[in-house]
């Protein structure tokens, strides 16, 4: 059956009616119309429907929404400044041409932002171990660790 749930995504209080065991990954992008987050393999498996849940990368897509009410929840739309720039991980993959795919581009970007916040300076096993969850399929693996790395350098500056 049906219920309402008012979840706090991107900052703002979102309201939607869905049924309580609805992936959070289908209330983000069917409800409230936030695609950063992709469905690939809807088995935990991929990473590619990676959110922030408070700091902590998460997969949505078999988290019940139910679950997550008291969760600040971040999608790859959240991250961007207000005056609209990108944050120094989303431009550190631009510029280190990481970005390769929309497959697993999300997992990427918000395990990185997720691991900058527990390890500011982090060493390439450090963010490899934060990657783990991340399937890519197209071998950008160094240009991330590079990324990644510059944005921990840029983000202490
Ligand atoms: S779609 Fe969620 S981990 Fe693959
Ligand atoms: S860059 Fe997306 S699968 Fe590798």
């Amino acid at each position: 059956m049906e219920a309402e749930f008012t979840l706090h995504v991107n900052g703002q209080a979102r309201t939607v009616r869905v049924d309580p065991a609805t992936p959070l990954l289908y209330v983000l992008r069917d409800d409230l119309g936030l695609n950063g987050p992709k469905f690939g393999c809807g088995l935990q498996q991929c990473g590619s429907c990676m959110v922030l849940l408070d700091t902590v990368a998460w997969p949505s897509c078999q988290l019940p929404v139910a679950n997550v009410q008291n969760a600040a929840i971040t999608t790859l739309e959240g991250l961007t400044r207000p005056d609209g720039s990108l944050h120094p991980v989303q431009q550190a993959f631009v510029d280190e041409q990481a970005a390769q795919c929309g497959y697993c581009l999300n997992g990427m970007v918000m395990s990185a932002v997720a691991l900058l916040t527990v390890h500011p300076k982090p060493d390439d096993q450090t963010i490899r171990n934060a990657l783990f969850r991340v399937l890519c399929r197209c071998g950008v693996h160094s240009r991330a660790l590079a990324a990644i790395k510059k944005a921990a350098d840029s983000m202490k500056s």
